[in-house]
C-alpha cells in the first residue's frame, strides 16, 4: 500500500527547501509540492536586479529543474490554487474541487504585496513586484526616457529604483518616513544609501504620502503627493509585504500577522508545519517576530522538514540580509533595532565601512558595506555569542577575520 503524501503548500524557496529536506531527514513515501504560479520554483532575489536589466534568463533564476526533482522523487505541480486545508481530516480541496489526503502538511505560501489603499492603484501602468510575472511585465516598461515613479523606499523600491535608472528610466522615489530603509537599517545607511541614489540621478522624497494615483483612458498619468503632481508613465508599488496565511487562519490554525510557529516550525494544528514569509515566529520571551529572508525561508524549511519527521531541529543562527544597489552590496548580519551603542569602523566617504551595534556592552549587529568577507566574520562572530565590547571593536587593531577565526 502506498502512503499518503507529505504535501506542501507554495512552491518558492521554502516549499522546495521542506521537499529537499524531507529526502534528507529519510521520508521515503511521494512528496507533492503544490505551486499556484506557473514556473519551476525560483530565486527572488534576482527579479529586483539582475532580471530587470535584462541580464538572467529563466534558467539562472531557477533553483532546481525537472530533472532534479524527478530524481528526488518530488512531484512538482504548478499552477494549481489550493482553497481549503482541514487538518482535522488531513486533506485539502484544490480550487475546482478534488481533494488530497496528506500524511503531514507543509505550509509555505509567501507573502502577497501590500496594496496602496489610494484611488487610482488599479490603472494600467502601476505594478508591485513579487513574483517573476511581475518582474518580467515591469522589465519590458523600462526603457530610456519612461518617467518611473516608485512608492516606498524598502529594498523593493531602492533595488527597482536602481536598474530603472541604469535603464535610463527617470525615477522618482516616495517615502513616507523621514528616512529609507528604515524598518532594517539604521540612520547612517539611510544617509550613505540617499547620497548613493542622488549620484545615480534618482530623486528621493521623504515624508510624502501619496493621495491619488491619476490617469487618463485607464492608464496612469500621474501620481498625487503632498508635495504635488509627480507624471509617471510607471508606477512602482513598493510598500511592504502581507504575508498569505488566509488557508491557514480559515482552518482555525493560530495566525497573528501570519501563521504562528515555534522554533521548530510547528503551527498550533499536529502534523501541519510552515514556514518562510508566511510566518510569524514565536519567541521563548512571548514576543513575535517576523523575518522576511532567504535565509530564513531556507532555516525554516530545514526545521519543518525535521519536524513533519516528528525530530525537533530549532532554527538558531543569526538572521542575515542583503540588498544589492548601484555597485553597492549592503549585508546586515543580525537585528540592530534596540542597540544603544554603535561603532564606525572604516570611512563612509571611502564607500568601504562597517557599524557595529551594541545593546550595553553585548554586540548584537553588525551592518557592512562593500566588506563581504567583513560580513562573514560577523555572522561567526554573533552566531558564537564571542564577548566583544565597543571598545574591543573601536581599537585600530582589531581584526574581525582574525577575531572570527579565534
Ligand atoms: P519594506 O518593508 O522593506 O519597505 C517598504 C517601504 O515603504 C518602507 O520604507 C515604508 O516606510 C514605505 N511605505 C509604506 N507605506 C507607504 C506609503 N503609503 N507611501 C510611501 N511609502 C510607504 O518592503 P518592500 O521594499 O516592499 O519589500 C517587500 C519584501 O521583499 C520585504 O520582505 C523585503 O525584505 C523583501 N525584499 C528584500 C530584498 C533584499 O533583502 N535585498 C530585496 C527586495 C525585497
Amino acid at each position: 500500500m502506498t502512503s499518503d503524501p507529505m504535501v506542501i503548500v507554495g512552491a518558492g524557496q521554502a516549499g522546495l527547501q521542506i521537499a529537499e529536506s524531507l529526502r534528507s531527514e529519510g521520508w521515503e513515501g511521494p512528496i507533492r509540492l503544490l505551486g499556484d504560479e506557473p514556473h519551476p520554483p525560483y530565486h527572488r532575489p534576482p527579479l529586483s536586479k539582475a532580471w530587470l536589466l535584462g541580464e538572467a534568463i529563466e534558467a539562472q533564476v531557477g533553483i532546481r529543474g525537472p530533472e532534479f526533482l524527478e530524481r528526488k522523487g518530488i512531484e512538482h505541480v504548478m499552477a494549481r490554487e489550493v482553497a481549503a486545508i482541514d487538518p482535522a481530516a488531513r486533506s485539502l480541496t484544490f480550487e475546482g474541487g478534488e481533494t488530497l489526503r496528506w500524511a503531514g502538511l507543509a505550509l509555505a505560501t509567501g507573502a502577497r504585496p501590500r496594496g496602496l489603499p489610494v484611488p487610482g492603484a488599479d490603472l494600467d501602468g502601476v505594478m508591485a513586484l513579487r513574483s517573476l510575472d511581475d518582474a518580467t511585465r515591469l522589465a519590458a516598461r523600462l526603457a530610456p526616457g519612461v518617467r518611473v515613479v516608485v512608492i516606498g523606499a524598502g529594498f523593493i523600491g531602492l533595488e527597482v529604483a536602481a536598474a530603472a535608472v541604469k535603464r535610463g528610466c527617470e525615477v522618482t522615489v516616495v517615502e513616507a518616513q523621514a528616512r529609507i530603509m528604515a524598518r532594517a537599517v539604521p540612520p547612517a545607511i539611510s544617509a550613505f544609501h540617499t547620497e548613493l541614489h542622488a549620484r545615480h540621478g534618482v530623486r528621493i522624497l521623504l515624508e510624502t504620502g501619496v493621495t491619488a494615483i491619476l490617469g487618463e483612458s485607464g492608464r496612469v498619468r500621474a501620481v498625487a503627493t503632498g508635495a504635488g503632481e509627480l507624471p509617471a508613465d510607471v508606477v512602482v508599488v513598493g510598500i511592504g509585504v502581507v504575508a498569505a496565511d488566509d488557508l491557514a487562519r480559515a482552518a482555525g490554525i493560530v495566525c497573528e500577522r501570519g501563521i504562528v510557529v515555534d522554533a521548530s516550525s510547528r503551527t498550533s494544528a499536529p502534523g501541519v508545519v510552515a514556514a518562510g514569509d508566511c510566518t510569524v515566529r514565536r519567541l521563548d520571551d512571548g514576543t513575535s517576530q517576523r523575518l522576511e529572508s532567504v535565509q530564513n525561508a531556507v532555516e525554516q524549511a530545514k526545521s519543518a522538514a525535521a519536524a513533519l519527521m516528528g525530530k525537533d531541529r530549532p532554527f538558531t543562527a543569526t538572521p542575515w540580509f542583503w540588498s544589492d544597489q548601484y555597485d553597492v552590496k549592503l549585508q546586515m548580519a543580525g537585528l540592530s533595532a534596540g542597540a544603544t551603542a554603535m561603532v564606525t569602523r572604516g570611512d563612509p566617504a571611502s564607500g568601504r565601512f562597517s557599524l557595529w551595534h551594541f545593546a550595553g556592552d553585548r554586540l548584537i549587529a553588525v551592518d557592512t558595506v562593500n566588506l563581504a568577507q567583513e560580513h562573514m566574520a560577523a555572522r561567526r562572530i554573533l552566531d558564537r555569542g564571542m564577548a566583544l565590547t565597543p571598545d574591543d571593536v573601536a581599537a585600530a587593531a582589531f581584526d574581525p577575520m582574525a577575531a572570527a577565526r579565534g
